[in-house]
């Protein structure tokens, strides 16, 4: 296939920020139902998705990838289905060669044999990492892409930076990594965020999606300025949204933040076309991302350790001229109206957002979360 079926980027947690090697079946199966609980399912956050680990030291007789025994014990199809029995879906961690990146078996020689298992146990997603692995990594991603869509389940693919994925001329994966590993601190919410400068060109809608790696909103590393950045900057970049924290003790400002459905329907907004850098002054810089109806999200984001003022305007975010334009501060959920000018002081390490609609002819606010088919 040409490019990603998702018609906005994926939602959901990966166990991965919060647990690495410790994650168990009971963590995936508490998460799910934390996940209903919390409402954040009902947010958009749809994808429970293992990470690495989740595998048995070797493969069994036939060949199989197999769970392990100890951290879960009761296999991937039965968690599989205990997902899917609260709304939710489920994703699954393989690597291109012989071994993870921590050393358990995977799928290199097995394409097809993996596929058709993760299509039997209910898996919708699969992350396909790289570490080692031999060979192209175009070649391989579209190898395993044919394996996936032989065995007739839809089922999303993720694929690491190796190859410059964004550069390829078809998209076999969904989504693809941009970046180095984040980190729950800001010089790593930096780095990942500076990567994905002038890459807004190579995805959207119909071509997959740019990843600059799963949140660490939660986590504790960051303060709640930092946390909010991390989710603006994600949304108006159309990264996908995968939450990293342990959800079943998250507290309910962490709930609220990671729930706010204003900010979500921008990451998810139905246009599909991700934002860029368009202002870069010292700390001071300006991200817009257009949405559907003609309304463009601008994140002034302030990269500094003191309160800064950041400017711009309606031209240089890409707006239409107009008599005036009604600017909706996203955290705050507080509107005011301006001749052009787009400007706040802006909180260290923090980021204001705005949706921004031109006064004539505006469009139906976009407050309702769209989900992929
Ligand atoms: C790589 C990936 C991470 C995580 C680990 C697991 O480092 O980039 O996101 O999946 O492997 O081993």
């Amino acid at each position: 296939s040409s490019g990603s079926r998702l018609t906005a980027p994926p939602m959901g947690w990966n166990d991965w920020n919060k647990f690495g090697c410790g994650v168990t079946e009971a963590v995936i199966r508490e998460t799910a139902d934390a996940l209903v609980r919390t409402g954040l399912r009902d947010a958009g956050y749809r994808y429970v998705n293992v990470d690495d680990c989740w595998e048995a030291g070797s493969r069994d007789t036939a060949g199989h990838l197999q769970a392990d025994p100890m951290t879960f014990p009761g296999g991937m199809a039965a968690l599989a289905e205990y997902v899917h029995a609260r709304g939710l879906r489920f994703g699954i961690y393989t690597a291109a060669g012989d071994k993870t990146c921590q050393g358990r078996p995977a799928s290199g020689g097995h394409y097809q044999q993996d596929a058709r298992d993760f299509a039997a146990w209910g898996v919708d997603y699969v992350k396909f990492d790289w570490c080692g692995a031999q060979g192209d990594p175009y070649q391989l991603a579209t190898q395993f892409r044919a394996a996936l869509d032989a065995t007739g389940r839809t089922m999303v693919l993720g694929v690491s930076r190796h190859g410059n994925p964004w550069t390829w001329p078809t998209h076999p994966a969904d989504l693809w990594r941009t970046s180095a590993d984040i980190d729950d601190q800001w010089s790593s919410l930096l780095r990942n965020t500076e990567e994905e400068a002038g890459l807004a060109t190579k995805a959207g809608r119909g071509v997959g999606w740019n990843d600059p790696d799963m949140l660490q909103v939660g986590n504790g590393g960051m303060n709640t300025e930092e946390y909010r950045a991390h989710l603006s900057l994600w949304s108006v970049l159309a990264a996908p949204l995968l939450m990293g924290n342990d959800v079943r003790t998250a507290d309910q400002a962490t709930v609220d933040l990671l729930g706010n459905r204003e900010v979500v329907a921008v990451d998810q907004d139905p246009l599909g076309v991700p934002g860029d850098r368009v202002r870069s002054d010292g700390d001071r810089e300006v991200w817009s991302r257009p949405l559907a109806g003609g309304d463009v999200a601008v994140a002034l984001f302030n990269r500094g350790a003191t309160s800064a003022e950041i400017r711009t305007d309606a031209r240089e975010v890409g707006l239409r001229p107009a008599a005036g334009y009604d600017l909706r501060d996203l955290w705050e959920h507080r509107d005011t109206q301006s001749a052009g000018g787009i400007s706040a002081l802006v909180p260290p390490h923090g980021v204001v957002l705005f949706r921004v609609s031109a006064d004539q002819a505006r469009s139906a606010p976009q407050v309702t979360v769209s989900t992929d088919t």
